[in-house]
């Protein structure tokens, strides 16, 4: 199954792929986190996407494309994946359904997890992520079971440069200026799905769940 989770900077798609992929039993390929790893690791990319990222700003299309299509072709992918944070431009929707065309494949979904900018900004102020294991939780909304630590690894935990107040509101226009446009998209091709991702981390889980149900008996 190839799926693709939309939604605003903050809106859980994270914290909802990490469970749903093993769910699913495919891989959850996430272009932030891709980046982002480039960058601690200072690959050439990771040097090249940094400034876009470290803003708020959308890294170009150019190099975010053929990263993405880089990563389909690993073995993990040949028979699914769920992608997260991409895509995010109408040019990397149509450049990713005509590489799985290709292919002799198609997405089968497009989850749009909605949820309003004031609870996108409490969300991304309260973050906290892991380095190691890339598990994300909340200061109230999730905590870690002892603050700053990973529950999973032990690893400490760090706030993203992006989830600085002024760049998260930059991450925010930005990526509402793009999203009508991906929306229309996969409505157009009847694949489009509504979630109020605005409920409890397990009523989400549970409603992503409920849609996927008929996809996977396919
Ligand atoms: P990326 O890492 O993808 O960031 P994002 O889209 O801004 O999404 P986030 O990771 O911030 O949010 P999320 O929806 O995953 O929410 P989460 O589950 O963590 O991208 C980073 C940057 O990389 C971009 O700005 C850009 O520069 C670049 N980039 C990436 N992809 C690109 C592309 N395709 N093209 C160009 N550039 C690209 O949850 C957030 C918080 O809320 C957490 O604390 C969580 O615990 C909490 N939470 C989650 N769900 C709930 C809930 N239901 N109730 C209460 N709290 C909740």
């Amino acid at each position: 199954m190839f799926l693709v989770l939309l939604g605003l900077p903050g809106a859980g798609k994270g914290t909802q792929a990490a469970f749903l992929a093993q769910h699913l039993g495919v891989a959850h390929i996430t272009t932030g986190e891709l980046f982002r790893e480039n960058i601690r690791r200072g690959t050439e990319l990771g040097e090249k996407a940094r400034p876009y990222v470290e803003s708020g700003r959308l890294v170009p299309d150019e190099i975010t494309i053929a990263m993405l299509l880089e990563r389909l072709q690993e073995p993990d992918c040949r028979r699914g994946c769920l992608l997260d944070g991409f895509p995010r431009t109408l040019a990397q929707a149509r450049a990713l359904d005509e590489a799985l065309a290709r292919r002799g494949q198609a997405i089968d979904l497009a989850v749009y997890l909605r949820v309003s900018e004031e609870e996108l900004v409490r969300r991304l102020s309260g973050r906290w992520s892991c380095p190691t294991c890339g598990a994300v939780y909340h200061e109230t909304n999730a905590p870690p079971r002892v603050p700053g630590v990973c529950d999973r690894d032990g690893s400490r935990l760090y706030q993203r440069e992006d989830d600085r107040p002024e760049v998260v509101r930059t991450r925010l226009q930005v990526n509402m200026a793009q999203l009508q446009e991906l929306l229309d998209h996969y409505r157009g091709q009847s694949k489009l799905r509504e979630v109020d991702g605005e409920q409890p981390v397990e009523a989400v889980r549970e409603q992503l769940l409920a849609l996927l149900a008929p996809a996977q008996e396919r």
